[in-house]
């Protein structure tokens, strides 16, 4: 189980404490991995305990600085998601605690619906993922939850919306945007967001770049959300979602409402996404490294309009805030072809050792054509204010040789 008896200790890197923390072998008969528990409800030492543990569970009293308080059933939480929490903590500059979910659509609803109400607002960068923008109009939108959406990157718009929205609650930011990679200012809608007399709470889809190459806590963001479906797990076999927070309260409200949801990350896919984190750092860096080869490759290709990529900003506002907040352009880029849909359609056909298909973040490389798949839920006028243009093919690259990818990418190309 989760090592509760916390000394004091000096923290160490996070590539180190991802290996050394949060899980104590002498709670697990001395088995150097955690065991995996499935049990759904667990056995009282008392209904003292009993009533104990409801209490904080309710939030009707506060735990005691290193209380042993006992578990109670897993839709609440269990063994495997207290070790994957401890061992978030360490790789998010600036986190004290995490909460895990069962996908990462389950943790961006599970935190807006924690803390938004009908007739309240949220601000949120423009493209997003499909997903969250279905979420925001369709779901949440008809129960009085109001978006307010700002192009990424436009920064005095940014400022603007959050000091004048009413009944502000959320900043929602996702930088990189998925699929322009445009990036948004998170210091600055911090900053703007501390300005007001009621503060808005600034949260940070960090999929695309996070936990490795951008810190969204220490930048003053408040909350850091993921799809651990990508780079966390790496390997495109499981669905999972996080939250990272600098405060513990945030964290325990939102597992409160999950609790309700019922959206917790199952004891066995923990246990899997637990044992991918100590490889994320050595992942995203080597697909990073590749995808910075690739993109030099490509540069200047008579078939490429224009390739989306962090390291390549012409925008010298995009180039600041790229420089500001991330320490490595990251593993995703999308090209803007010429020849629109009919040519990104074929370049997609053509490809043999990248895969069509949506995702990114996995060790296997993935291309998609996001305005007919992972974007198509937006109108025509909306795809076109994002910047989504029918020829923009996205590209995840995954842990191939990038030599052997430059030339499939490039035959494709030259084959338009
Ligand atoms: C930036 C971003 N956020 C959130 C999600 C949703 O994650 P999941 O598929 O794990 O629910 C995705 C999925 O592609 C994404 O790209």
């Amino acid at each position: 189980m989760a090592d509760k008896k916390k000394e004091p200790r000096v923290r160490a890197r996070p590539d180190t404490e991802i290996l050394t923390r949060g899980f104590d072998p002498r709670l697990s008969v001395g088995s150097a991995r955690p065991a995996v528990f499935r049990s759904t409800t667990y056995v009282f030492s008392s209904p003292e305990s009993a009533e104990r543990a409801f209490a904080v569970a309710l939030g009707k009293v506060r735990p005691a600085e290193d209380e042993d308080v006992e578990l109670i059933y897993s839709r609440l939480s269990h063994p495997n998601a207290e070790i994957l929490e401890d061992r978030l903590v360490p790789l998010e500059e600036g986190a004290t605690s995490a909460a895990v979910f069962n996908s990462g659509m389950a943790a961006i609803s599970t935190l807006i619906l924690t803390l938004c109400r009908p007739g309240t607002s949220v601000v949120c960068s423009v493209p997003m993922y499909g997903g969250t923008h279905l979420l925001l109009y369709e779901v949440l939108e008809p129960f009085g939850v109001k978006p307010v959406p700002v192009a990424a990157g436009d920064d005095a718009a940014l400022r603007r919306a959050i000091a004048e929205t009413e009944n502000l609650r959320l900043v929602f930011l996702e930088t990189p945007a998925n699929p322009t990679l445009r990036m948004t200012d998170i210091a600055s809608a911090a900053q703007a967001a501390s300005e007001r007399a009621e503060r808005p709470l600034v949260a940070v889809d960090n999929t695309f770049m996070g936990p490795v190459f951008q810190h969204p806590l220490q930048l003053g963001a408040d909350l850091c959300v993921y799809s651990a479906t990508k780079y966390l797990a790496g390997f495109s076999d499981m669905l999972g979602g996080v939250v990272t927070a600098a405060g513990p309260e945030l964290v325990a409200h939102l597992r409160s409402t999950r609790a309700t949801l019922g959206n917790i990350l199952q004891p066995d896919e923990c246990w899997l996404l637990d044992s991918r984190l100590p490889t994320v750092s050595l992942r995203m860096k080597t697909q990073s490294g590749s995808a910075e080869h690739i993109v030099d490759g490509l540069v200047g290709h008579e078939r490429i309009e224009r390739i989306h990529y962090p390291g390549l900003f012409e925008d010298p506002e995009q180039r600041r805030i790229y420089r500001a907040q991330c320490d490595h352009p990251g593993a995703i880029f999308s090209l803007e072809l010429r020849g629109g849909k009919q040519a990104a359609f074929d370049f997609l056909r053509r490809l043999r050792i990248t895969k069509n298909a949506v995702s990114l973040g996995a060790m296997e490389s993935l291309a998609c054509h996001p305005a007919t798949t992972t974007h198509s839920e937006m109108t025509p006028s909306q795809l076109e204010r994002a910047g989504i243009s029918q020829g923009l093919v996205r590209i995840s690259v995954g842990i191939e040789d990038w030599r052997d990818l430059l030339r499939e990418y490039t035959d494709a190309l030259d084959a338009l």
